[in-house]
């Protein structure tokens, strides 16, 4: 059952989540559950996600414990920042799909360190096991912390590792199909359990994979996993342009939304696809009150549970950037940025907007709460209406300032009021994660217009 029936008219929802604290306030809120090393936390989410008719949950992952700030690991441990504590993603979302019938399970993971083999094997293995509900987060990382774990001292240079990272995407797309759709047969009696003629070896040879396949798992239900991207950078957007189904962003203000919605349609249209092949979902992280002020109240005492330097331990490290040095009260100064420029050129424009200071800004960044979408549920949803019909995004990646009960909020109180102004799913549409987003399933082959674009 694929049809684009009600896609264009309704947005898309994925929740952010990381498999361990997640925001340095968040943890230490009064209603936080802190089971973080156990799968009923987890599960749990997916369960509420899942009544709130989310599209897919995904998974953040990083591979070091970042060290940027003061080059001291200290502050990412002491508060229980972004990158202090985090499970791998991928055992996870199998306990998730065994709890859950409709929601998408993404997690993260980087083609900069790990081999197309195992990552393809393992992203067939849970679209598998989930009935097709499986995404695959594609980051090339930009941490020297990160490479340090794999026997490198300096991470890859951005362009090399978007090629790298090209590749690492057409080997996978070769080993999903290496087992034409038809070839597991399953026939006891002939007995034919494969067609040995249906399984190919794909004999990639190229200039950083050598792998001859096939894969040891039967294609995908969704012909390919659903592929995520957030690449900001002129190379990182146009990688995404051509390979993702789902893009995520991060942006301060309606304006930079759309002139990045605008940017990667119009990228994706000159690579021969459609406007609606790509979803983009910039990042909302609500703030729900029962009335504005209360809202805003809550937002002050989540503000005031992150101390400056936990929230400036994930700013360096995402910007990839030692702010150590800087006085905290003075507004951020122009920086090269080596890591994110999405999430620098969110903070610049926020410093600026609010007059910031450093130790604000760190505060701000550690709570991630975003001023556009604090209020009650009904004005929340007014917020995320504007973003959507103003033609700034798809629908939207959304972020809990604490977990489970900003998901519970969110699921329970503003999805209901996207529901009765029409622009929210009230029922799932289809079986597979393919379905929910309005996409085609691929057929095989579909990687080289994506490898090259047209
Ligand atoms: C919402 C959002 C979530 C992201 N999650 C991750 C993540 O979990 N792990 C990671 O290494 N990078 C993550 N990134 C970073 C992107 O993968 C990418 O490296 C970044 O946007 C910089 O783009 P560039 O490589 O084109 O400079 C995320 C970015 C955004 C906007």
């Amino acid at each position: 059952m694929n049809s684009s029936r009600n896609h264009t008219n309704h947005m898309h929802l994925a929740a952010f989540v990381t498999a361990g604290p997640g925001r340095p306030g968040g943890w230490r809120h009064p209603a936080a559950d802190r089971n973080w090393l156990s799968a009923s936390h987890y599960q749990h989410i997916g369960r509420v996600l899942e009544e709130g008719k989310f599209d897919l949950m995904f998974f953040a992952d990083i591979l070091s414990v970042p060290d940027r700030l003061g080059n001291s690991m200290d502050s990412q441990l002491r508060y229980g920042s972004l990158g202090s504590l985090r499970l791998d993603p991928t055992p996870i979302l199998a306990s998730i799909a065994a709890v859950t019938d409709h929601i998408g399970l993404a997690a993260t993971v980087s083609t900069s360190y790990l081999e197309p083999f195992p990552v393809a094997r393992s992203f067939a293995t849970t679209d598998h096991i989930s009935d097709g509900r499986a995404a695959w987060n594609v980051v090339t990382s930009f941490q020297d912390s990160e490479a340090r774990n794999f026997g490198n001292d300096r991470h890859i240079d951005r362009d090399k590792r978007y090629e790298r990272a090209d590749e690492f995407l057409e080997v996978a797309c070769k080993l999903w199909d290496s087992w034409e759709d038809d070839a597991l047969v399953l026939d006891p009696d002939t007995p034919l359990f494969a067609e040995p003629g249906r399984v190919h070896h794909i004999d990639h040879e190229g200039e950083w994979f050598s792998v001859r396949g096939p894969l040891n798992v039967a294609r995908p239900p969704q012909g390919y996993p659903v592929i995520i991207q957030a690449g900001a950078s002129p190379k990182g957007r146009d990688f995404a342009a051509r390979w993702s189904d789902v893009i995520f962003c991060s942006h301060a203000s309606l304006e930079s939304a759309r002139e990045f919605y605008q940017d990667i349609k119009g990228r994706a249209e000159r690579h021969g696809r459609r406007r609606e092949d790509v979803k983009i979902l910039p990042m909302a992280t609500p703030v729900i009150g029962p009335t504005t002020e209360a809202a805003q109240r809550s937002a002050d005492e989540l503000a005031d549970l992150v101390p400056p330097l936990a929230g400036l331990s994930t700013l360096a490290y995402h910007l990839d950037v030692d702010l150590s040095g800087l006085p905290l009260d003075e507004p951020l100064p122009d920086v090269d940025v080596p890591g994110v420029q999405g999430h620098y050129k969110e903070v610049v424009e926020m410093t600026r907007r609010e007059g910031l200071t450093l130790r604000e800004l760190g505060k701000r960044y550690g709570g991630r709460v975003e001023g556009t979408f604090v209020g009650t549920a009904a004005e929340v949803a007014d917020g995320m209406e504007r973003w959507f019909t103003e033609g700034a995004c798809d629908g939207f990646t959304v972020g809990a300032v604490h977990t489970p009960g900003a998901f519970e909020d969110f699921a329970r109180q503003v999805v209901p009021e996207l529901q009765r102004r029409g622009v929210f799913r009230t029922e799932y549409e289809g079986r597979t994660l393919r379905d929910n987003l309005g996409l085609e399933r691929p057929a095989a082959g579909a990687w080289r217009s994506r490898r090259h674009g047209v």
